[in-house]
């Protein structure tokens, strides 16, 4: 599975930190590049691009907090942003919602929470039945 990383300049820190604890996996790497100030919302579409390109199957986002790039990212139709702040919701995410983007806050968590945030996520199962056709309709017009 290719994961793709990008964070803005808050979650710049921590995305290094990822990037560098999971080497082996060759983490496509979306950007920011540095700790100059960017905006999240461009971080977002970016990582939306390269999904629905194909150009990776999973996404990993990170903001200062979390919340203004998971909104972003989850204004685009097939996106399933979550933001995962304990193990019990990181299994949730993906037995329940099926998540495509994993979302972090790199001023409000520590790296060694979102590693095994990370962990939990990838070695649960998406559970379909009854919670496909909720998925579905997230992307029904309105
Ligand atoms: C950037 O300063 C900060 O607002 C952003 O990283 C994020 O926390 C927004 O939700």
């Amino acid at each position: 599975m290719k994961i793709a990383i990008a964070s803005d300049h808050g979650g710049f820190e921590l995305k290094e930190a990822l990037k560098k604890h999971y080497q082996s996996w060759n983490l496509l790497d979306l950007g920011t590049y540095s700790a100059d100030s960017v905006d999240y919302p461009d971080i977002a579409r970016q990582m939306v691009q390269t999904l629905r390109a194909k150009e990776a199957d999973l996404g990993i986002l990170i903001c200062g907090t979390g919340i203004g790039i998971s909104i972003a990212a989850n204004r685009y139709k097939g996106i399933r942003a979550a933001l995962l702040y304990s193990q019990d919701v990181a299994r949730l995410a993906k037995q329940h919602n099926n998540a495509n983007i994993l979302v972090f806050g790199g001023r409000t968590m520590s790296v060694d929470e979102v590693i095994k945030y990370i962990d939990v996520f990838l070695t649960t199962t998406y559970e379909g039945g009854r919670h496909q056709k909720r998925l579905e309709k997230l992307d029904a017009s309105e």
